[in-house]
Formats: structure tokens, C-alpha cells, sequence
């Protein structure tokens, strides 16, 4: 049982809802739509800190907590875990708000891993400039 004092943490990047067409076989949202948005929420907040283009390395510590259901309210709530030499970890959260229900619920979260890369496509040193 989620205890419903718990809030988001981070700042808000992403806010969407996910429609019949995201469903899996069980009628619930397919991880998979999930996933590519928490990466393109972790994207978003990369490239607002490294000031240019990234590519996802990795993703570290994701887990499904609760399901996400058609029509409900889905936001990706991101901050930075950590800056490296070329690389920047950002953590995030997905939570859900129903159309029935007041209150929301945490639903994901996970570690993304981003490389900063030049506009050519080689990795570059976080700070550096991009070409
Ligand atoms: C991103 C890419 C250019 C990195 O090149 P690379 O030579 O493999 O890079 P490195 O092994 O030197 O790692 C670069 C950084 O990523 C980190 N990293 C790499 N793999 C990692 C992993 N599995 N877990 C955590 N961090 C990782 C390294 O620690 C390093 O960080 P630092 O420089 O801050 O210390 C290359 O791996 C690539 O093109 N990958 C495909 C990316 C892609 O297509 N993503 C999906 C679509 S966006």
C-alpha cells in the first residue's frame, strides 16, 4: 500500500496520457510505452544540463511499481543523480493520476544514463563544446 503522503521528486519534464493503442494484451499500458517515456523525460533533462546532443548508454534500478491504465494522467518527474566526464545519470519517477480517483501514485522509477556527444556523434567531455 503506497503511503499517500509520499510526493514526487524532481521537477515535472513530461506530462501525457496514454491511449488504447498503448495497451498490452491485459488492456494495462505496455512497459515498453512507459520506458520510452521516462527516456525521453531523462533526455529532456540531459540536454537542458549538458547544453547539446545525448545518447542513452544505459538504464540502471528500473522498477514497475503499479500499473498505468488508459486515460489516466502520466508525468515523468526527473533530477540529476550525477555528472561525469562525459556522461550524466538522471534520476526519475512516473506517476499516475486516474480520472476516478484524487489521488496520485507513483508508478515507476529508475536511473537513466546519458553520454554527451558532439553533433557528429562522438562522445565529448560534459562542458565541452559540441563540435
Ligand atoms: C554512447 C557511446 C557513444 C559511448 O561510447 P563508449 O566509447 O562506449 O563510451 P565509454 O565506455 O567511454 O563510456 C562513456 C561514459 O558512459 C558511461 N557508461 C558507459 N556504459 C555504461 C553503463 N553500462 N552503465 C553506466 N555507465 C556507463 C561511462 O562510465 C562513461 O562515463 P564518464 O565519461 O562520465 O566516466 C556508445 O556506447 C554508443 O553509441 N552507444 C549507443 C547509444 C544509443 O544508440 N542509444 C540508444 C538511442 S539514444
Amino acid at each position: 500500500m503506497q503511503d499517500d503522503t509520499l510526493q514526487p521528486r524532481g521537477a515535472m519534464t513530461i506530462r501525457t496520457m496514454p491511449m488504447p493503442a498503448d495497451t498490452n494484451a491485459a488492456g494495462d499500458i505496455f512497459g515498453g510505452w512507459v520506458m520510452s517515456q521516462m527516456d525521453i523525460a531523462g533526455a529532456i533533462c540531459a540536454v537542458e544540463n549538458v547544453g547539446g546532443r545525448v545518447a542513452t548508454v544505459a538504464v540502471e534500478a528500473m522498477s514497475f511499481i503499479a500499473p498505468v491504465k488508459v486515460g489516466d494522467v502520466f508525468c515523468v518527474y526527473t533530477w540529476i543523480d550525477r555528472i561525469g566526464n562525459t556522461s550524466i545519470k538522471v534520476g526519475m519517477e512516473a506517476w499516475t493520476k486516474s480520472r476516478d480517483l484524487p489521488l496520485r501514485t507513483k508508478v515507476t522509477e529508475g536511473h537513466f544514463i546519458y553520454v554527451a556527444l558532439t553533433d557528429d556523434g562522438k562522445k565529448r567531455l560534459v562542458g565541452e563544446t559540441r563540435s
